[in-house]
Parts: structure tokens; C-alpha cells; sequence
């Protein structure tokens, strides 16, 4: 499995980069509003930094206007991919795309169904969320394995990226269902390099090599 960033902040986007570990970005309406700056400038700042898929989502509702916003978000860079919300107009803009062989990720899955059709529609990418799943009493993770068994059974080359993620067990489970990527909020990455026993072992070490110098 795969890293991705779940963030419009570039500073935090520079952050993970520099671990090494990151394999793009994704960003959301939500997500761009939080930070209060142009979408666009962000967006040619984050492809500036990362080489790899960046996820840029349309907030029309009308597969035309989406598909009008898609292109014109494209055109910035190889790297973007259309975030496309999973509805009816939501597919007919993935057709599109799948076509003009700009790679989408339809987002806003909550169910294996949704997915399928989402992946039979061309997306190239389905993002299910998790947390919010596990918020109203269902389990998020349970679908990942839904939709990774359902892929594998009927050969099926959409990459999915486990989204909403909360928590580092989310993050060890996706990887164990079979999801492609993760997207990873700033603060758990954080939360996904340390351990007490780490950083315990680190201070031990330094201490004995500190006593032998002074023998
Ligand atoms: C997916 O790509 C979304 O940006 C994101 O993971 C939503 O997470 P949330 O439920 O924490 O808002």
C-alpha cells in the first residue's frame, strides 16, 4: 500500500515529502476552504512538490460542469486526477474521462455497489471512507475488503484508496485488505512513526554510548 496526504496545506504537503514516503496528495472542497487560499495557486504549489497522483475535486453537480471544471484542472498537470463525487452525473463524467484518458477517482463511496459501478464507469481510482462509516456504527474496513475482494475476483484495474482515515489502525488494516493507497491526514502520519519503545530504546542507547566516553 501506497501514501497519500489528505490535505490542501502545502506546508504539511512539504513535510511528509521530505520522509520520502510520499506517493501524492488528495485535497477536497472542505479540505481547500480550511486553508482560505486560491485553489488553483495551491494546486500548481503541491504539483511543484509531488510527483505522483494529485487528486483535485469539482464542486459541480452536472456531469457537463464537471466536465468543463475536470479539464480545465487537468490542463495544470499530468499528476492531477478529477475527484468526481459517486452520483449518476457523477459517472457520466467518469465515461468522459475515461475517454479523454484523464484518470478520475470517484469519491464519496460508501458501499461495494457504489464502487462497481464507479470502477465499470472507467474511474480510475474509488476513494470508500472509512471513518465516517465507523461514525455512524458501521465498519469502514469491512468494505475495504468488500470491494478488494470484488476487484480481484472480477479482475478489476481501479486502484482503491482508503479514505476518511482517523487512526494508524485504519491505516495497518487497509494495508492488510488490500487497498492500493491510503490518504493520510497530517496528524496521523505523525502518529504512524512513533512508538514509546522507539523512542525509549533511542534514549537508552544514547545514554550508554554517552557513560562509555566518559570511562
Ligand atoms: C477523501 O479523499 C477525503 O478527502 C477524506 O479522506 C475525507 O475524510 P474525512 O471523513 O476525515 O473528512
Amino acid at each position: 500500500m501506497k501514501f497519500l496526504i489528505d490535505t490542501a496545506n502545502v506546508e504539511e504537503i512539504r513535510q511528509i515529502h521530505e520522509w520520502g514516503v510520499l506517493a501524492g496528495v488528495t485535497t477536497n472542497p472542505s479540505l481547500v476552504a480550511k486553508e482560505g487560499r486560491d485553489f488553483i495557486e495551491t494546486l500548481k504549489e503541491i504539483i511543484d512538490i509531488v510527483d505522483g497522483p494529485i487528486s483535485a475535486e469539482v464542486i459541480s453537480t452536472d456531469a457537463k460542469g464537471m466536465i468543463e471544471e475536470g479539464e480545465k484542472l487537468a490542463s495544470l498537470s499530468k499528476n492531477i486526477v478529477i475527484k468526481i463525487p459517486m452520483t449518476e452525473e457523477g459517472l457520466k463524467a467518469v465515461k468522459h474521462f475515461k475517454k479523454q484518458k484523464i484518470r478520475t477517482n470517484v469519491t464519496l463511496i460508501f458501499n461495494a455497489n457504489q464502487a462497481l459501478l464507479a470502477a465499470r464507469a472507467g474511474a480510475t481510482y474509488v476513494s470508500p471512507f472509512v471513518g465516517r462509516l465507523d461514525d455512524i456504527g458501521q465498519d469502514g474496513l469491512r468494505l475495504i475488503s468488500e470491494i478488494s475482494e470484488i476487484f480481484a475476483v472480477h479482475g478489476i484495474e481501479t486502484e482503491i484508496i482508503a479514505a476518511s482515515v482517523r487512526h494508524p489502525v485504519h491505516v495497518t488494516e487497509a494495508a492488510r485488505r488490500g487497498a492500493e493507497f491510503a490518504t493520510i491526514p497530517f496528524k496521523v502520519f505523525k502518529q504512524l512513526l512513533v512508538h514509546p519503545l522507539t523512542e525509549s530504546g533511542l534514549q537508552k542507547f544514547l545514554a550508554d554510548w554517552a557513560s562509555m566516553k566518559k570511562e
